[in-house]
């Protein structure tokens, strides 16, 4: 049976900014001004990293309008709605959109899922340190669901981990206990689940991605390398055409 991360997600968004950023400093008892200040900062440069990207590589892109999908406490959408006319947050965790409730400027409508966005569809489509955490079985189609809503032209920004270096995964995340090696593949054994609330991190096959942006009308893209902690991935920016 397949984890169920949203119920991990319910439970990490007792400590949301945490849950967005795993270092002691944003555990509510520590959060000061000037760590928020810092936090709300990274949104502004990733979104401004992002958006420049999206430009330097497709022209002119004025959007009117995003889904940030898994916002969390609304780091990102809060840059989003300098930029854009309406964002869509969308999360699954209560705790997260609670707190993202009381962050984020008029512009800014927070969901639970992406069924309930009004807008048919979006200018601009973006998830940063999101897929990562849910299965792939479940992402894939929460990922097809929102190129269903991106507009003729409209730009993606969505980042997806694919690979991990050394030293990044122990048996104890992967929940295996004891594990036999025949010389080419391990094979788990004994397994016991990683506790509630773990955090989790799964790889995703890019080229599954870019078979779905293809059929997507998504052919001109480009691809950023990202690094969370030894969990490599890839941010991938196009545009529909
Ligand atoms: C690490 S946080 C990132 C938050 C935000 N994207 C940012 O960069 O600040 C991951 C977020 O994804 C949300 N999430 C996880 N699974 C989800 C799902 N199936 N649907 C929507 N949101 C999800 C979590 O609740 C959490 O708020």
């Amino acid at each position: 049976m397949l984890r169920d991360t949203d119920e991990d997600w319910k439970g990490i968004a007792g400590e949301p900014y945490y849950g967005v950023f795993s270092h002691l400093e944003y555990f509510r008892e520590n959060l000061t001004p000037e760590r928020l200040e810092h936090f709300w900062a990274s949104g502004r440069g990733d979104i401004g990293w992002q958006l420049d990207l999206l430009r330097r590589h497709y022209g002119d892109f004025q959007p009117k309008s995003v889904i940030d999908f898994g916002c969390g406490v609304g780091r990102l959408s809060r840059a989003l709605a300098e930029i854009v006319d309406q964002v869509y947050g969308i999360d699954v965790a209560e705790g997260m959109r609670e707190e993202a409730r009381k962050n984020v400027p008029a512009n800014v409508q927070i969901f639970e899922a992406i069924d309930s966005v009004p807008a048919e569809t979006v200018d601009w489509i973006n998830s940063t340190i999101v897929f990562q955490h849910i299965h792939p079985a479940n992402g894939l189609p929460l990922f097809q669901k929102l190129l269903d809503r991106l507009a003729p032209g409209g730009g993606m920004t969505v980042q997806f981990t694919t690979f991990k270096e050394r030293g990044a995964v122990t048996m104890a995340g992967l929940g295996m206990d004891y594990v036999s090696w025949d010389g080419e593949r391990m094979k788990a054994l004994i397994e016991t689940p990683p506790g509630s609330g773990t955090m989790m991190m799964y790889d995703y096959d890019l080229n599954q991605i870019m078979a779905m942006l293809y059929r997507a009308g998504i052919e001109r893209f480009t691809i950023q390398h990202s690094n969370h902690g030894g969990h490599h991935g890839a941010f991938v920016i196009g545009r529909k055409g």
